[in-house]
């Protein structure tokens, strides 16, 4: 328990730390591993780049420091980076390493404004949330070994098949190379991928979401090869696609994820994907397909063009087992042959005016895809009456505010 003190100093730092919050977790992130830079063997380069990982680091201390005396309220947030942490192996040993270079950090960049009280109030204040993480992730690590088929951190598995859904996304299909059965896990959940690539010092971590559904004798995930431009290639998602072949080995962590749909429900559902950001949805259309094959299912799916589309063969079959199913593509840049195609309905992009079609009450709305199509896409059905609790969205990077 912190005491009245405490709690009422650490709540006098947080305008402090709202106006120097990324730039503390961006000293502290560069301190870390230049002291620690086996660290990077879990954390992503490509974000820490890219600063989306020190802004969530950032937002999620200020916002248990603004509810440090009722922590409890922040609690679904805790779970939901709870998952993520359990699926890169992040374990209670790391967290006093992340507190002495987190106050360390405040220091710092406060200078003489960061007294020892302020810092004594901070490393108490550190260690309740650290506890609240440690706690929830036991849990986790022990649901993850426990079930059938589970384990706690890496296991080996076997790429089984390779097979290119689109000029740019490819699925693998991977088993366990010990041959265990895999487990179950919930439609929409991730597992994480690490690889050794070749010339680089550090290891990869990277999530990819599962695009069949449990009870199948693999697992199966379906990457898109990245590239942008003048931006470096995505490193992993290359590799997979030019180096991993069938018979290669990666290591995953078990399924994680709270980004899943209620299966015990039978009101519509509605799935918004974005390029790659349809593969939680192809699990759980499948899910959706198998066990309440009545409720009313809406896919809309929006990409550049038809080329680059994944899953349009799979996603079109399942009309054979839903029976209130409705498919709508959307592509940017469609040629000729695209806008032939069975189930295009519009050039550009899913705007207010194509969601309004699909607006229905109840619905839940399940969405992932590029921030801003997410952000527009949330904007519209807000706009549009929909309840915030029935719309669902899923980051394929660090979480951030929409
Ligand atoms: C929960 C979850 C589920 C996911 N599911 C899937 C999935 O099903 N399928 C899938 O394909 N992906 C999925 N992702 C995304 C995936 O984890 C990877 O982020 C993705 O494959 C890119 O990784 P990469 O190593 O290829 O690219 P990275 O090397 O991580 O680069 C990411 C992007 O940043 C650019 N970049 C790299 N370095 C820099 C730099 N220095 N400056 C500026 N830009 C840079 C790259 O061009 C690339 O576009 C998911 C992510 C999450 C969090
Ligand atoms: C109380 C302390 C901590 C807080 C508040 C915190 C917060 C966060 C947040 C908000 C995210 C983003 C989650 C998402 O996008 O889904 C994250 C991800 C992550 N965290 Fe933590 N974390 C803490 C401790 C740790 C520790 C001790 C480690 C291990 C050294 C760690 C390693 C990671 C990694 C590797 C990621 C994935 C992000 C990436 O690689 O880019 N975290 N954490």
């Amino acid at each position: 328990m912190l005491s009245q003190k405490t709690i009422d100093i650490i709540k006098s730092t947080v305008p402090v730390l709202e106006v120097h919050g990324t730039t503390i977790t961006t000293v502290f992130y560069k301190n870390l591993f230049a002291a620690h830079p086996e660290l990077l063997n879990i954390f992503n380069h490509a974000n820490q780049k890219k600063g989306r990982q020190q802004n969530a680091l950032a937002n999620t201390v200020l916002a248990a420091a603004k509810n440090i005396d009722q922590l409890e309220t922040i609690l679904p947030v805790v779970k939901q980076i709870a998952q993520k942490h359990r699926s890169l192996a992040v374990k209670p040993e790391h967290y006093p390493i992340v507190g002495e270079y987190l106050l360390a950090a405040i220091k710092e960049v406060l200078q003489e404004a960061a007294t020892d009280e302020i810092l004594q109030a901070w490393g108490e204040a550190y260690g309740v949330i650290a506890a609240v993480f440690t706690g929830i992730e036991k849990e986790m690590y022990d649901q993850a070994s426990k079930q059938n088929g589970g384990w706690a951190d890496f296991k080996s598995f076997t790429v089984v098949q390779k097979v290119q859904e689109s000029e740019v996304i490819t699925s693998f299909y991977l088993k366990p190379a010990n041959g265990e059965k895999i487990p179950s896990f919930l439609p929409g959940q991730y597992v994480t991928v690490r690889i050794e690539i070749p010339g680089e010092r550090y290891l990869f971590n990277r999530q990819y979401s599962l695009s069949d559904v449990a009870g199948k004798e693999y697992f199966r995930i379906s990457v898109k090869k990245e590239r942008q431009g003048s931006s470096p290639d995505g490193a992993v998602s290359n590799y997979l696609h030019d180096s991993i072949q069938v018979g290669d080995s990666l290591d995953l962590t078990a399924p994680a994820g709270d980004f899943t749909i209620d299966l015990e429900k039978t009101a519509p559902v509605v799935f918004l994907g974005g390029g790659i950001g349809i593969t939680p949805f192809i699990s759980m259309v499948h899910a959706v397909a198998d066990q309440t094959p009545k409720r009313h299912v809406q896919f809309i799916h929006a990409s550049d063009n038809g080329k680059v589309q994944p899953f349009r063969r799979e996603l079109t079959d399942l009309a054979q087992k839903l029976t209130n199913y409705q498919i709508s593509f959307v592509y940017k840049n469609p040629d000729e042959e695209d806008k032939q195609l069975e189930n295009f309905v519009k050039e550009g992009y899913i705007d207010k005016e194509l969601l309004s079609l699909h607006v229905m009450h109840d619905a839940d709305y399940y969405i992932c895809g590029p921030v801003p199509f997410m952000k527009a896409i949330i904007t519209s059905l807000k706009e549009l009456g929909v309840d915030a609790d029935n719309i669902h969205y899923e980051f394929f990077g660090p979480a951030m505010a929409i």
